[in-house]
C-alpha cells in the first residue's frame, strides 16, 4: 500500500509552530516537569460571567442544533453594534460572517478571493498561519521584510504589489512584534489598494489590546466606499474566549461575504450554537473585562521589559499592543529554533522561535502568563544564556 500518497497540498503544509510548542509544553507539564510557558497565545483570565451564563442557559434549553450557517441573528446584531462602535460603520447581517475563530474567517476570505497563483502580500514578522493559509488557498505568499527594525515602511509594501497581487494583509497590532501600524501607513495602504483594485484584509484580533494611550487607526476613515476592505476579528483575545472558536469578518462588499459564507457552508456547515450564544453575551455584556485585561497586559509588558533589560546583548522594541514581545537574541544564537530548544531543555522555559514568524534570531515571549511566570521565566532564560558565548555585535 506504499502508493497511498497524500496530496501536494498536504505535503507543502507544515505544523503550526505555536500549536506545537503548546502541545510540547502540555506534555512536559504532564510529565511533572516545572515548565514555565511563555509561548502561549491566550490570556489566563477566566471567561466573562456573561458568556458562562449564556452557555448554561442554552445547554439547559436542550436545543443544541445546527444554527444559521453564517451566524445567528443575535450574534450578527452584536457584531454589527461592535462594528458601529469601533469603526463607525453601519453594517447589516449580509455584511457579516461568523466563523470558527478569526482563523476560519481569514481562511474563508482567502478561499473566496484568491485564484491559483494570485499573490497575497503581507509584512514580516507575520502570524505563523498566514503563509500556510495562503498556500492552502492556492495563492502565493509575498512576504515583505523590514529593512530596519520590526516594521516595514509603506514604500517597502508598495514595492511588493504587482499585477498578480490579489490582496494585502495587515495585522495591527502585530503578532509577534506588538507594533501598531500608524495612521499614515494605514491611510496610504487603503489608498493604494483602492487604486490597484485589490483587497485589503485587516486582521484586527488584537486591536483593543493596546498600551500607553495608543489606538489603532480606523481604515474606514480613509476608504471611499470600503468595498475592498475586510476586517477580521473575534472573541478569542479580548475576552480570553479562545475555546469558543468564534470570530468574524465584516465587509461592505456583500458579494464577497456571500462567497465566504458558501465556503463555510460547504465545509463546517455552521458554528457551534453554544459558542455563538456565549460570544453574543460576551459582546453585549459587561465590557469592564476588556479594560481589566488590557491594563493587566500593560503591567505585564512592563514587568517583562524590566526583566529582559537585565539580559545583556538582547535588543527589544517596546510592544505597543498584543501580549507578545519579539526580542532579538541573535547575539546568543542566530538560529532561533536551536535557541528555543536549548531554553526548553536547559531552562524549562517555552518560547516560540522567531523563524516561525519569518525572522530568525528573534524569540517571541508572551506576557499573557502570570507575573510570577514572567519574572521567573526570564530569570531562568538569563541564567541559561550565561553558558553561551556571545557573538561579536
Ligand atoms: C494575528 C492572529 N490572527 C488570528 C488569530 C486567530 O484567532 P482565533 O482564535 O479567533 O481563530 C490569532 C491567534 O493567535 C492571531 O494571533
Amino acid at each position: 500500500m506504499s502508493d497511498l500518497t497524500l496530496s501536494k497540498r498536504a505535503q507543502c503544509i507544515g505544523d503550526s509552530p505555536t500549536l506545537k510548542i503548546n502541545a510540547l509544553a502540555r506534555a512536559m507539564k504532564k510529565e511533572g516537569k516545572p515548565l514555565i510557558h511563555l509561548g502561549g497565545g491566550e490570556p489566563v483570565f477566566p471567561a466573562p460571567q456573561s458568556a458562562v451564563q449564556a452557555i448554561i442557559k442554552k445547554a439547559e434549553s436542550r436545543k443544541i442544533k445546527y444554527s444559521p450557517s453564517s451566524g445567528t441573528p443575535e450574534l450578527k446584531a452584536a457584531v454589527a453594534q461592535y462594528t458601529l462602535n469601533n469603526y463607525g460603520q453601519k453594517v447589516g447581517p449580509e455584511n457579516i460572517i461568523v466563523s470558527a475563530g478569526a482563523k476560519q474567517a481569514l481562511f474563508n476570505f482567502l478561499l473566496a478571493a484568491v485564484n491559483e497563483g494570485d499573490e497575497v502580500v503581507f509584512p514580516a514578522p507575520y502570524w505563523v498561519s498566514y503563509p500556510e493559509m495562503v498556500k492552502l488557498a492556492g495563492g502565493t505568499p509575498v512576504i515583505v521584510r523590514p529593512g530596519r527594525g520590526l516594521q516595514i515602511t509603506f514604500e517597502e509594501l508598495a514595492a511588493a504589489v504587482t499585477a498578480r497581487t490579489k490582496a494585502v494583509l495587515i495585522n495591527s497590532p502585530c503578532n509577534p512584534s506588538g507594533q501598531i501600524f500608524d495612521a499614515d501607513f494605514i491611510s496610504r495602504v487603503v489608498r493604494l489598494t483602492e487604486e490597484k483594485h485589490i483587497f485589503l484584509l485587516m486582521d484586527d484580533i488584537y486591536h483593543k489590546l493596546v498600551f500607553d494611550g495608543n489606538s489603532c487607526p480606523n481604515p474606514y476613515e480613509y476608504a471611499t466606499d470600503g468595498q475592498n476592505l475586510v476586517i477580521a476579528n473575534g472573541v478569542s483575545k479580548v475576552y480570553g474566549l479562545t475555546g469558543l472558536r468564534i470570530g468574524w469578518a465584516v465587509s461592505q462588499n456583500r458579494s464577497l461575504i456571500g462567497a465566504m459564507g458558501r465556503m463555510q457552508a460547504q465545509s463546517t456547515s455552521c458554528n457551534s450554537d453554544l459558542s455563538e450564544a456565549a460570544a453574543a453575551a460576551a459582546l453585549t455584556g459587561d465590557q469592564r473585562c476588556i479594560e481589566d485585561l488590557r491594563s493587566l497586559l500593560e503591567y505585564n509588558r512592563d514587568v517583562l521589559l524590566q526583566e529582559l533589560g537585565q539580559i545583556p546583548h538582547v535588543t527589544v522594541q517596546k510592544p505597543q499592543g498584543t501580549f507578545y514581545c519579539f526580542a532579538d537574541f541573535s547575539r546568543y544564537n542566530p538560529d532561533s529554533q536551536a535557541l528555543s530548544h536549548y531554553l526548553l531543555e536547559q531552562a524549562l522555559v517555552a518560547v516560540v522561535p522567531g523563524a516561525a514568524f519569518g525572522m530568525d534570531g528573534y524569540l517571541r515571549i508572551s506576557f499573557c502568563a502570570s507575573e510570577e511566570s514572567i519574572v521567573q521565566g526570564v530569570r531562568r532564560i538569563k541564567r541559561a544564556l550565561e553558558n553561551i558565548s556571545v557573538k561579536e555585535g
